[in-house]
């Protein structure tokens, strides 16, 4: 799913009642009606795994997110363009740090996902593993892959996990910003020069199936999704996200007088949607596995800055540690 695509769950299929503990049973009772589970309630190992890998996922999604946009930063077309990108760059800086804060109310520290994302370990959206080659990328991205984004996060809202639920509430607000702020950008590429136009024709052309994949592949027979699932973790299956996705997008390309690149994308009177071309599922996993245009560039933008940040970490474990033993003395 999406940010957080293909997140394991704990394996097995979905306990039926009788098969749970008395206390897994409570559990399941609160989730059913629709209470939300805090950080130092029980819940089982499962749950708190797969909130872990996909809060995690989430939040290396949000700062890996940042690597393309910020490759426009000094090249934005004018001071207000690049006054938006900056504000909307940072406020994925902020996605990121909610998440990584949501993540470690369930007992993980943040350098252990920043090590597992830095090991390959850990994953990030796929989409972040393709290049932003013109400024129309910039605005394919911002209507693309932030209203993917949105289509996702919405419903998460909704997440049994209270920290992880109102992370959402914010984020989202700020996730619609950012899809109209790229949208604002392909309308003004859409309506200029004929170059502009071609410009904007070409990030959809590329940016189209790469936003397809991020929902992840059909999860009709999966039983990690069915888990996540019934623990309110996962509200929506992959299909139907990216069906809502196509419905919402056809038109506004049509608006913008752009062509979706798949010929079978029509509206289906009898569905009340519009069909359209799954995306080429080899190349998902093939990026999933490293081999995507950019993984190696974003991994290792992520490590180096990690690498050139131990010192301002290991100055304010220094003088946390001199403040302590002041304390300590007096
Ligand atoms: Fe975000
Ligand atoms: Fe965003």
């Amino acid at each position: 799913m999406m940010y957080a695509q293909m997140v394991k769950s704990t394996g097995n299929a979905v306990k039926s009642p009788t098969e749970m503990t008395e206390q897994e049973r409570a559990f399941q009772a609160r989730i059913d009606a629709g209470e939300k589970i805090e950080p130092k309630e029980w819940m089982p190992d499962g749950y708190r795994k797969t909130l872990i890998r996909q809060i995690g996922q989430h939040a290396h999604s949000e700062i890996v997110g940042q690597l393309p946009e910020g490759n426009w930063i000094t090249r934005a077309p004018t001071l207000e363009r690049k006054a938006i990108l900056l504000a909307k760059v940072q406020d994925e800086a902020g996605h990121g740090l909610y998440l990584y804060c949501a993540a470690e109310t369930l007992g993980v520290s943040r350098d252990e996902l920043l090590t597992a994302l830095h090991e390959g370990r850990m994953k990030y959206s796929s989409i972040f593993n393709y290049p932003t080659l013109t400024w129309a990328d910039i605005g394919a991205v911002g209507w693309l892959v932030d209203g993917a984004a949105i289509m996702n996060q919405v419903p998460l809202q909704r997440c049994s996990y209270g920290p992880y639920s109102r992370a959402m509430v914010r984020i989202c607000k700020e996730e619609s910003f950012h899809q109209r702020q790229g949208y604002d950008i392909m309308m003004k590429m859409a309506n200029g020069s004929d170059a502009q136009r071609a410009m904007a024709q070409d990030a959809l052309n590329r940016f189209w199936y790469p936003s397809l994949m991020m929902f992840g592949p059909s999860d009709a027979e999966s039983v990690h999704s069915a888990q996540s699932m019934a623990w309110k973790i996962k509200i929506d299956t992959n299909d139907g996200l990216r069906q809502k996705f196509v419905d919402q997008t056809v038109p506004q390309a049509e608006y913008l007088g752009l062509t979706i690149p798949d010929e079978n994308v029509k509206y289906n009177e009898e569905t009340g949607h519009y069909d359209y071309s799954d995306p080429d599922w080899s190349e998902f996993f093939d990026v999933l596995r490293g081999n995507g245009p950019c993984n190696k560039e974003r991994l290792g933008a992520r490590v180096k800055a990690w690498e050139n940040g131990a010192w301002v970490r290991d100055g304010l474990m220094a003088n946390a540690a001199k403040r302590s033993a002041k304390v300590a003395a007096e």
